[in-house]
């Protein structure tokens, strides 16, 4: 099954709204395999957001997601690297639909509230990055018969 790498950045955390966006991923049927909550250190906001170093809003972005901590998980399902995407919504809060989650609850593009892993590969190198394999649980849920997938 796909897995994919979920941040809820400093500005949900700091919202209190951890727990209405993890709500999300349950009541679409995703199955949370990783959790925790850590401060992102600056090597490791370096090496997640290494694609984005020669870009102008590089230095923010670190300083960012440094600034205060965050909660990590990992996220399973099928194609769950795309379902997450299009409940996160786009980039730009602004730009996001209503029913997404930027769209329904940002207004920033730095302060966007959730990352999400744009692709299989990227996720792969995302999970090892901020979880240790003996991290990620293997467990079946009761419903999962009546999920399909
Ligand atoms: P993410 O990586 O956080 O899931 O977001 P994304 O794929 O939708 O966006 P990406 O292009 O990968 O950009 C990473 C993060 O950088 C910040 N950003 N700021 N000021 C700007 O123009 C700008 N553009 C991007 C956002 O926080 C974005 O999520
Ligand atoms: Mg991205």
């Amino acid at each position: 099954m796909e897995r994919t790498l979920v941040l809820l950045k400093p500005d949900a955390v700091q919202r209190r709204l951890v727990g209405r966006i993890i709500s999300r991923f349950e009541e679409k049927g995703l199955k949370i395999v990783g959790l925790k909550m850590i401060r992102i250190s600056r090597e490791l906001a370096e090496k997640h957001y290494a694609e984005h170093r020669e870009k102008p809003f590089y230095s923010e972005l670190v300083s960012f997601i440094t600034s205060a901590p965050v909660v990590a998980m990992v996220v399973e399902g099928p194609r769950a690297v795309e379902v997450v995407r299009k409940m996160m919504g786009k980039t730009n809060p602004l730009e996001a639909e209503p029913g997404t989650i930027r769209g329904d609850y940002g207004l920033s593009v730095t302060m966007n509230l959730i990352h999400g892993s744009d692709s299989p590969a990227s996720a792969a190198r995302e999970i090892a990055l901020f979880f240790q394999e003996d991290e990620l649980l293997h467990y079946q849920t009761s419903d999962s018969a009546w999920l399909g997938g």
